[in-house]
């Protein structure tokens, strides 16, 4: 690791085994430890904090992303709003508090969370809004490693399937259990050893990808 990995809903599920994984280089923000990413105020303050105790991240990765899963015309506004909250606004607000602060440093990597199958041209019957605004994650991402590549900063997607953690969403879990080529449910290390490669400088000639961890089930 090159410095601090900077892990943005990091408190349980994928992001917490992603932290578990940096061991002491992780610096985790969630509401419940103080940061409230949906804050622009309450994440500036926690950017300088980190920077003036730890320096510069070397890799920012964004977990936070509610799931829902309510047919398209049944999704009311409360739930609509929390959804955008939760997919889109935290992560605009990250990006923007911290990602200038890895071009002014000329090195860095993002890694951000979709979830498998929004890059495809089809219908999301399961969970339409959760899956638009994961497809608005994807394209965020390729912009914005556009927008830094000449900086030697590095944005991918990883989009996973279903994985089981003990936050996880156990019900639509267990009904497509079956359709998984692989035959079985993924695991927080299947995702974790994916980060632990876009975070190195193995990967420094990849940026703007979508990575599909989901056993085929998309296959
Ligand atoms: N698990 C899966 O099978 C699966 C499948 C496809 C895609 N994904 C995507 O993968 C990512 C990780 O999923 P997960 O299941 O590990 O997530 P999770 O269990 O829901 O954990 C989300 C984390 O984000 C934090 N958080 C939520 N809102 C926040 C806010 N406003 N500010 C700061 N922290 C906030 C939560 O802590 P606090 O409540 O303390 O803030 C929690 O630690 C998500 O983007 C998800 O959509 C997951």
């Amino acid at each position: 690791m090159n410095g601090p990995i900077l892990i943005v809903g990091g408190g349980q599920g994928i992001g917490a085994a992603i932290a578990a994984d940096a061991g002491p280089a992780a610096a985790v923000w969630t509401r419940s430890r103080g940061v409230d990413a949906g804050d622009r105020a309450a994440l500036t303050a926690a950017f300088a904090r980190l920077r003036a105790e730890r320096g510069v991240p070397w890799a920012l990765v964004h977990t936070i992303g509610d799931f829902v899963e309510t047919p398209l015309l049944q999704t009311g506004v409360e739930q609509y709003e929390a959804l955008v909250h939760s997919n889109l606004t935290t992560l605009f607000h990250t990006l923007a508090v911290v990602v200038p602060a890895l071009v002014e440093q000329r090195r860095g990597r993002v890694v951000l969370f979709a979830a498998a199958g929004t890059d495809r041209q089809r219908a999301m019957q399961r969970a339409p809004w959760y899956f638009a605004l994961k497809a608005a994650v994807v394209q965020v991402a390729r912009s914005l490693a556009g927008e830094v590549a000449a900086a030697g900063v590095t944005v991918n997607v990883i989009s996973p399937g279903l994985i089981e953690h003990p936050h996880s969403h156990r019900d639509s879990q267990a009904r497509l259990r079956p359709r998984v080529p692989i035959g079985r449910l993924g695991t927080v290390a299947d995702i974790v050893a994916l980060v632990r490669w876009l975070a190195s400088d193995a990967s420094a000639y990849v940026t703007g990808e979508n990575f599909t961890v989901d056993g085929g089930l998309q296959l």
